[in-house]
């Protein structure tokens, strides 16, 4: 068959008409992880697709409030990273829209677990358990006796040393909430959190804040995911991680599509390329050490194994609720925030 200029424009018109509309352009993403695998993974996928991310970095909580707030008009297409029970929380409320990726059978049965319970509205992505950093140089110098187990964490002497994030901004400082809640029962659990006010020096925004400070010998103590802790360490910075004795909480980090995304294709293209193992063995590189999600990942050297850890049978369906979380963090407010302020 002979083309002429006509047909071959016609031809070339066609072809491109048969791409997903939004192949090219731009995703708006909200990413609730450390800021440098944000900044990796915007740059690696820009750098592999022709779509230019415009990236913020929030906590998982404060990101849930914006996604919450923009329900009638959406201006965020993605929201990637940061801990499950939030994700959980918007996709009950409606908030983000269910997708079945190809990559779904690839993941472990925590990560399509999570995405199942939800009716297929987030994903997970990678997994890491909660417990402790500690300066070794502040407790050595001062003498403080390491803590082994969440009581220990009230002795008299960290009075000042201890850094938490703020349940209501930070993702972590939640599951750190919930898994206490669930290990002590929820009276016991105030009444903990109301004592170990007396040690907290501040509770920040993010996540990971506290064992950042305690690197840099602001802190003794930072309760935060162990995998933050890890980076410190990696990082040369005289940090240990412990995993607290009566057992610990963890979270399946996830992604969801916000519902309305109006680049709807390119969200799905990064939610694909996210859960690839490529993507994910290379979280590493960034220093982020958590385990991830698709089988065939690699399992950075550095991470904290589940087996290695005394977790407890965390229950992501009832502190995934949008009722619990609001019953818990107004009562937070009430007995802890208050009166740190
Ligand atoms: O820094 C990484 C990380 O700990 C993730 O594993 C986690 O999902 C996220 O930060 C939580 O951040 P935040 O507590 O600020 O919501």
């Amino acid at each position: 068959m002979r083309l002429n200029a006509f047909s071959v424009l016609l031809f070339a018109g066609t072809a491109f008409a048969a791409l997903p509309a939004s192949a090219a352009g731009e995703l708006n993403l909200i990413c609730s992880a450390d800021v440098v695998i944000c900044e990796q993974m915007k740059g690696d996928f820009e750098k592999s697709h022709d779509i230019k991310v415009n990236m913020v970095r929030l906590s998982s909580g404060e990101t849930y409030a914006k996604i919450r707030a923009e329900s009638r008009n959406p201006k965020t297409d993605l929201w990637w990273a940061g801990t499950g029970d939030p994700h959980l929380q918007a996709a009950s409320e409606n908030l983000t829209a269910e997708y079945k990726s190809p990559m779904l059978g690839d993941l472990q049965e925590w990560a399509q677990k999570q995405a199942e319970s939800a009716g297929y509205k987030t994903v997970g992505v990678y997994a890491g358990a909660l417990g402790w950093g500690i300066n070794t140089d502040i407790f050595t110098s001062k003498g403080y006796k390491e803590p082994v187990c969440w009581a220990d964490l009230l002795a008299p002497e960290l009075k000042g040393e201890i850094q938490i994030a703020n349940p209501n901004s930070s993702g972590t400082a939640y599951t750190a909430l919930a898994s206490l809640v669930q290990i002590m029962g929820e009276e016991p659990a105030f009444e903990y959190l109301t004592k170990l006010n007396a040690n907290i020096s501040q509770y920040t925004k993010s996540g990971s804040a506290p064992v950042k400070a305690a690197a840099r010998g602001e802190t003794g103590v930072g309760i935060v995911f162990l995998h933050d802790a890890v980076t410190q360490i990696v990082e040369g910075f005289p940090v240990k991680s412990i995993a607290p004795c009566e057992g610990t909480g963890y979270e399946i980090g996830s992604m969801s599509i916000v519902k309305g995304a109006r680049n709807l294709e390119n969200a799905k293209i990064w939610y694909d390329w996210a859960l690839t193992p490529e993507v994910q063995s290379r979280m590493k590189d960034a220093k982020s050490f958590q385990l991830p999600s698709n089988k065939n990942a690699e399992v950075p050297k550095e991470a904290l194994k589940f087996e290695d850890i005394k977790l407890i049978d965390y229950d992501f369906v009832a502190y995934g609720d949008p009722d619990r979380r609001r019953e818990l963090l107004e009562r937070w407010d009430r007995e802890v925030g208050s009166a740190a302020n």
